[in-house]
């Protein structure tokens, strides 16, 4: 009988895909300094001005397509030949997906589906990079993007807590832990699972303890990280 492989979940944030030349959101020079986010991102600002949000996320989906993974991405997928890994990722771009992870969960939305803008679940790929007005889904509504806005619901929410609790091993890379309820998963895993942080900060407003700080770019030190890995429980 094979031994079980240790479940191991990651939780990214938009530090993984900076190296990609992607946006952060709250680095100094990141998007929510370019972009009023309630002008772009919240329910009312698709109310007001419509067409502001869809150019918003048009340009946005431009550059996720132009852009490639790093090695932080490449290694993650790697790690799936030595463990049973589980993508948690606030990331709406598909770089996980393009690197080779197989097992993701998108809480905030991806970027490259719409979904009708009066109902949440019908949701399609998109075929053309660009949403316009006049965009119109199945019943006939207004498309939006597949993304979840500020004030909105993360619907699978309940399902990332169920994937973190019973994690062994448990990875934030990329992510200031500043957006809930997405940052209260850093306490949904069981008291003995080991616990790591990769980011090119200190991450000043986590109480964690007996946390592993892989302090640097992602890029180099998820690699790292999964080497430490290999070794402690390969
Ligand atoms: N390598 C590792 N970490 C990095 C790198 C890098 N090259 N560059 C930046 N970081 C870290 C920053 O130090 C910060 O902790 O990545 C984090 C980015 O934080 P945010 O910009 O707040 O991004 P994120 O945490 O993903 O935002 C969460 O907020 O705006 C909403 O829905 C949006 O999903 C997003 C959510």
């Amino acid at each position: 009988m094979g031994n079980k492989k240790s479940k191991l979940v990651v939780l990214s944030g938009a530090g993984i895909s900076a190296e990609s030349g992607l946006g952060t959101f709250r680095d100094k020079g990141g998007l929510w300094d370019q972009y009023d986010i309630n002008e772009v991102a919240t329910p009312e600002a698709w109310e007001k001005n419509p067409e502001l949000v869809l150019d918003f996320y048009n340009k946005r989906r431009e550059l996720c397509i132009q852009a490639q993974p790093n090695q932080a991405h490449f290694a993650l997928a790697e790690l799936e030949n030595h463990f049973d890994v589980h993508i948690v990722t606030q990331n709406i771009d598909d770089l996980h997906e393009r690197a080779g992870s197989t097992n993701i969960l998108h809480l905030h939305g991806e970027i490259l589906k719409a979904q009708c803008s009066i109902n949440p679940n019908d949701v399609r790929v998109l075929q053309n990079p660009i949403i316009k007005i006049g965009d119109l889904s199945n019943s006939g509504h207004q498309l939006r993007p597949h993304v979840v806005w500020f004030g909105e619901s993360v619907p699978k929410m309940f399902e990332a807590e169920d994937i973190v609790r019973d994690a062994d091993i448990f990875v934030v890379v990329g992510t200031s832990l500043n957006v809930y309820p997405a940052a209260n998963l850093l306490y949904a895993c069981k008291k003995n699972c080991q616990k790591f942080i990769v980011d090119i900060n200190e991450l000043t407003n986590v109480k964690f303890n007996n946390v592993k700080l892989f302090k640097g770019p992602a890029s180099t030190k998820i690699p790292e990280l999964v080497d430490h890995l290999l070794q402690l429980n390969g």
